[in-house]
């Protein structure tokens, strides 16, 4: 297909904003899902997602089809500085409208963010993808991403009647 990049457009914004936030909530944890409000939490997630979403930080690109369908979008930018002092290049979100889908839309927006990062001077792209998110995982494993590092969790059973968990209980 005939994909053009493009920035986004301010009309586009809402359109954004509401992908990554389902796709963020999708991909919680479902034990931390049931203890959350939708809308309380939204409001949290708007607020630590907006330097990612909409800021100078970042850039939101928007491919579109050769009539101008909007087919999707990726949010780049810098990220890392924190383990090391490197910066890389970071895919933030990227979104494939749903009757847009299974056509390599998907993987030409990740190899198009390589290409942006290597013309921004990194040596390097990374992202953050769930566990619980094959198809996304299948994409960038196709682009050449690889797992480097995991986060995990442990649910927490509730402490016993007399208040001392089973690691806190005297060992025989
Ligand atoms: C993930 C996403 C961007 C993929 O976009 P896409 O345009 O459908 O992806 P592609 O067509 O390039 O898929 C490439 C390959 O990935 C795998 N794949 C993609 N979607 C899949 C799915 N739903 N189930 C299983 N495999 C899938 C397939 O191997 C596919 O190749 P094939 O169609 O020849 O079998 C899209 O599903 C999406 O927007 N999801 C919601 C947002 C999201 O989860 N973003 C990622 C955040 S980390």
């Amino acid at each position: 297909m005939d994909l053009r990049m493009r920035r986004a457009r301010r009309g586009e914004f809402p359109t954004i904003w509401a992908a990554t936030i389902e796709t963020v909530w999708r991909d919680l944890p479902e034990d931390e899902k049931a203890r959350l409000d939708r809308t309380a939490w939204e409001g949290h997630i708007r607020k630590r997602l907006e330097p990612y979403v909409e800021s100078d930080r970042t850039e939101a690109w928007v491919a579109e089809s050769a009539d101008g369908t909007f087919l999707g979008y990726l949010l780049v930018g810098p990220g890392g500085g924190y383990l090391t002092q490197e910066t890389h290049g970071f895919i933030y979100d990227v979104w494939v409208a749903p009757m847009h889908r299974r056509r390599g839309i998907g993987t030409s927006l990740v190899r198009w963010a390589a290409d942006w990062a290597r013309s921004k001077g990194y040596a390097k792209i990374k992202l953050e993808v769930a566990e619980t998110n094959p198809a996304a995982r299948r994409v960038y494993e196709a682009a050449g991403f690889r797992l480097e590092r995991a986060y995990m969790g442990r649910v927490l059973e509730a402490p016993p009647e007399n208040g001392q968990s089973r690691e806190q209980r005297p060992k025989r």
